[in-house]
């Protein structure tokens, strides 16, 4: 830490990256269960996008809403920040599980990773592999490349417990129809989430409270980095490989600088440096809650993650100040 870039400006940025999120979550909430993933993906990258450029840093997006042509805001490549301090890398996602929140559903959130720069995975948009425990298994429990069957039960004697005190989560999708069989047959329960595997990999972090042991499945590689980030603060084991199955996502990939297109990517592979991560609830979850609408204050909840000392922060807000909003 003691070269590192952020250095310091890391703890101050610990408590401001919270508003961050936090106003993103409120704006999304205010449209939770009207249908629309649009707006309320909309309201909460306006929302992120302003006080993001409240930050007293030189940041550029290198996760975000995606490529400029795509996205008018918060693209891959736009700088953001005041325009003074130190340089970092931002991977963000102001609402991460849009049909969630136009379901109302559990678990969407709004997530931010500040990073030094040149230190988080340069990930196109494409689908990744992606397994993960939280910290307190031996260096190696899991590995992509082996069975779902050989990592439950890697996990499970790990923890000294059968396997079917094991919980996986997976994301209900028929691409995992195989593997959803294959983890069942092993007599672990499954928790299916309909989206957000941001949620699911952190989730892994903190089992007894969530349920959840392992994480598994392909899903976002964007969400995939942003996953990554928080268990490099929080400790904990995930592997990812980007699914390049067509010439095209190979090129694109090459483009952004990934020469091996079946690298398998280690949490340090993806969040490399000093890192500082938060997610804000916007409806109601397994680890954080939704934000809640008062009559003379809006409540928010969110996990503040820094890895140079592995603190694990929850904040509740009261915001009393409702013309902010
Ligand atoms: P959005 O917030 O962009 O809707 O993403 C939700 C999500 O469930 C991610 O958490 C996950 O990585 C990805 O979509 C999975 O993609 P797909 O829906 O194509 O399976």
């Amino acid at each position: 830490m003691a070269n590192s870039v952020i250095a310091g400006l890391d703890r101050v940025l610990t408590m401001e990256i919270v508003r961050v999120t936090e106003r993103a979550a409120v704006a999304a909430a205010r449209l939770r269960g009207r249908g629309d993933e649009k707006a309320a993906d909309q309201v909460a990258v306006d929302a992120m996008r302003a006080e993001l450029n409240r930050l007293p840093i030189r940041g550029t997006v290198v996760i975000g809403e995606g490529e400029r042509d795509e996205a008018p805001m918060l693209y891959i490549g736009e700088e953001v920040g005041s325009g003074t301090g130190p340089e970092v890398d931002i991977a963000l996602d102001p609402l991460e599980g849009t049909t969630i929140c136009a379901k109302n559903l559990p678990n969407a959130l709004a997530v931010i990773a500040v990073a030094e720069k040149g230190s988080l995975l340069y990930a196109p948009d494409v689908y990744m592999d992606k397994i993960a425990v939280g910290p307190g298994y031996p260096e190696g429990v899991i590995d992509i490349d082996a069975s779902p069957q050989q990592n439950i039960r890697n996990i499970a004697d790990a923890k000294r417990v059968p396997v079917s005190e094991i919980t996986a989560c997976i994301l209900d999708r028929p691409r995992h129809a195989k593997l959803i069989e294959a983890v069942r047959a092993t007599g672990v329960a499954i928790r299916l989430i309909g989206d957000g595997d941001v949620a699911g990999v952190i989730h892994t972090t903190n089992p007894d409270e969530t349920g959840i042991d392992i994480y598994l499945g392909s899903g976002g590689a964007p969400e995939g980095v942003l996953a990554a980030a928080a268990l490099r603060c929080t400790g904990g084991q995930m592997q990812g490989r980007l699914i390049l199955d067509t010439p095209e996502k190979v090129a694109r990939a090459a483009k952004m600088g990934i020469a091996d297109p079946n690298r398998v990517y280690q949490v340090n592979d993806m969040a490399r440096g000093d890192v500082v991560f938060a997610a804000t609830g916007v409806t109601d979850g397994n680890m954080l809650s939704g934000v809640k609408f008062g009559r003379t204050a809006i409540t928010t909840h969110t996990i503040v993650l820094r890895s140079s000392s592995r603190t694990v922060r929850e904040i509740k807000a009261r915001h009393q100040d409702l013309d902010k909003f």
